[in-house]
C-alpha cells in the first residue's frame, strides 16, 4: 500500500470539528441510555469505520451494556458505490435472539448498506433492532431505512477521518473532513 502523504495535502474542509463530534456524542449517549432504561441494550458495530464512533458513544451510554463487532462487504461495486447487497465478512460471536440491538454506524449513503444489514438480523429475531449512525448523507438516499440516532446530516461530500477511511488512511483525525478532490482521486 501507497505511503500516505500528510492528510491536510487532501483536506478540502473541516466539515464537523472534534468539539462539534465531542458535543454532540455525549447527547446522543444521554438521549440512548434513557431509551434503553429498561432494556437489554446490545450494540454492534459495523467495522471498520464505525469503531471510533463506538468506543466514544459507549463511553457516554450510562446503563449496562454489551457490544459485538460485524464486518460486511458489497457484492460487486466499485470502491465508492453500493450495489445494495452485502455479504457478511465477520459475523457477529453472540447471538442476538431477544436482544434490544442498535447497530452503530459512521455513515449512512444509499442505505442499501443498513438496509441490507438490517434484513440479515431481523431474521435473526432481536427483540428490537435500530440504527444509529454519526453522518446522514440524506439527499443520497436509494433504499427506505429507519435512523433513530443521527449525529449530523451532512451534504453528498466524500468525507474521511473520525473512522472514515481514505484507502485504509486517516481513520485516526479526530475530525470529519472533506476529500479535496483536485489532489486526490480513488484507485480504480
Ligand atoms: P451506503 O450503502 O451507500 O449507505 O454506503 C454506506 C457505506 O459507504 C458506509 O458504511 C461507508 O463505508 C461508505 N461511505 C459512504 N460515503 C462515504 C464517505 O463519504 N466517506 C467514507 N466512506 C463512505
Ligand atoms: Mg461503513
Amino acid at each position: 500500500m501507497k505511503a500516505p502523504r500528510p492528510y491536510d495535502e487532501l483536506l478540502a474542509e473541516i466539515l464537523v470539528s472534534e468539539e462539534q463530534l465531542q458535543k454532540r456524542i455525549p447527547e446522543l449517549g444521554a438521549q440512548i441510555s434513557q431509551d434503553y432504561q429498561d432494556k437489554d441494550l446490545h450494540l454492534i458495530c459495523i467495522l471498520r469505520g464505525g469503531v471510533m464512533f463506538l468506543t466514544d458513544l459507549m463511553r457516554q451510554i450510562d446503563i449496562p451494556h454489551t457490544v459485538d463487532f460485524m464486518a460486511v462487504s458489497s457484492y460487486g461495486a466499485g470502491a465508492r458505490e453500493s450495489s445494495g447487497q452485502v455479504r457478511i465478512a465477520l459475523d457477529l460471536t453472540n447471538d442476538i435472539r431477544g436482544r434490544d440491538v442498535l447497530l452503530v454506524e459512521d455513515i449512512v449513503d444509499s442505505g442499501n448498506t443498513i438496509a441490507s444489514v438490517l434484513e440479515l438480523l431481523g431474521a435473526r429475531h432481536p427483540n428490537s433492532l435500530r440504527v444509529c449512525t454519526l453522518l446522514d448523507k440524506k439527499v443520497m438516499r436509494q433504499a427506505e431505512v429507519p435512523i433513530h440516532y443521527t449525529g449530523f446530516e451532512i451534504p453528498n461530500k466524500f468525507v474521511f477521518g473520525y473512522g472514515l477511511d481514505l484507502d485504509e488512511f486517516y481513520r485516526d483525525l479526530p475530525f470529519i473532513g472533506v476529500v479535496n478532490t483536485t489532489k486526490y482521486s480513488p484507485p480504480d
